[in-house]
């Protein structure tokens, strides 16, 4: 099949650009800069917020599936604020444009990134696609990213009958160039001891391998099921279990305890939600509807794995 995959020199997008031309398809990748593109059958530059440029770069690609991995989140580490509006207009705007433009293009199918951790923490410690979405979070920041994911599904579930939509709910994601590999935000936070375990450590996460994230998009791409599935791996886990299993196998020093009503202001309060309060995913609707599997089905297996930094620098990604 002809797939264009925006974001494809994302952590994600890049090796998903070399899965599906390994499955056979016919691959663009719709880069902003050209020098940074992946090995493509064809390179489409264009911004997603350039609505006309984006339209007709789309367009010469004629693809039959639209694959959205567009996020401003690289921009976390320098400028917080920044990658969050950015990334909310990525959802909101970015994602209307590629719609407009796979639509005009002719495609039938849509496949984007979403996340698996914005739920209202109520209820059971891992929840299906139907709990809602924490659109009324108390942190104005956090209810603002979770509005702009519901829009993004809005958007990409109700594209009407000519173009099929599914939104992967990606959980939080692991191993190389994400925030959790070694020199990562939270792998470089852990290294300096700097992220403490809330008292309890009752929050549940669902960790997921890059790798896995490539591979339910590549079986989305080839899917004919529509709908939200949480793309996480099979084991939702504590903090209590998980963050000092992690500062382990990092070498890092293990978390010390903090009272758990002092984690949001030491902490900020999307980590103190998630190590106190978030609940997990369950991944039964991925795998029954896409019939796709995590080949990393448990985080311990490879969460805080990868090259140990050398005196030297050596080793260094
Ligand atoms: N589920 C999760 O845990 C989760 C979800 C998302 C992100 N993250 C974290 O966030 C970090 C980044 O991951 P990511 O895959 O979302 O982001 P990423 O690796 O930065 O990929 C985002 C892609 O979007 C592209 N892009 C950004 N703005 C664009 C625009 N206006 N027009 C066209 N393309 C645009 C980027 O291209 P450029 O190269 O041109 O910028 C890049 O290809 C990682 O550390 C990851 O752990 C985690």
């Amino acid at each position: 099949m002809r797939v264009l995959v925006a974001g494809a020199t994302g952590v994600v997008g890049h090796p998903l650009v070399g899965a599906l031309r390994e499955r056979g398809h016919q691959v663009s990748a719709l880069v902003r800069d050209e020098s940074r593109a992946p090995d493509a059958d064809r390179i489409v530059v264009a911004d997603a917020l350039d609505r006309e440029t984006l339209l007709s770069g789309v367009r010469d690609a004629r693809p039959e599936v639209v694959v959205h991995q567009l996020s401003a989140l690289r921009l976390l580490r320098e400028d917080p604020p920044e990658a969050f509006a950015r990334t909310a207009r990525l959802r909101t705007e970015g994602t209307a444009n590629l719609i407009e433009a796979a639509r005009a293009a002719g495609a039938r199918r849509l496949v984007a990134q979403s996340i698996a951790f914005a739920a209202v923490p109520a209820g059971a410690p891992v929840l299906d696609e139907d709990a809602p979405l924490y659109v009324d979070a108390p942190d104005p920041g956090w209810a603002a990213t979770v509005r702009a994911v519901a829009a993004l599904e809005r958007l990409v579930l109700d594209t009407g009958r000519d173009l099929d939509g599914v939104a992967l709910r990606y959980g939080t994601l692991y191993g190389p160039g994400t925030a959790y590999a070694r020199d990562g935000g939270t792998g470089q936070r852990v290294l300096a001891g700097k992220l403490p375990l809330p008292e309890g450590g009752a929050g549940v996460t669902s960790f997921l391998h890059v790798e896995d994230a490539v591979g339910a998009a590549v079986a989305a791409v080839e899917s004919t099921s529509t709908g939200a599935f949480h793309v996480t791996d099979d084991e939702p886990a504590r903090a209590a279990r998980w963050l000092p299993h992690y500062a382990r196998t990092l070498g890092a020093p293990p978390p010390r305890t903090i009272p758990a009503t002092l984690a949001p202001r030491l902490l900020g309060w999307f980590m103190a939600h998630q190590l106190t309060a978030a609940r997990g995913a369950a991944n039964d609707r991925a795998r029954a509807a896409l019939g796709w599997k995590p080949t990393h089905p448990s985080w311990r297996d490879g969460l805080g794995h990868g090259p140990r930094v050398a005196p030297d620098g050596e080793g260094t990604r």
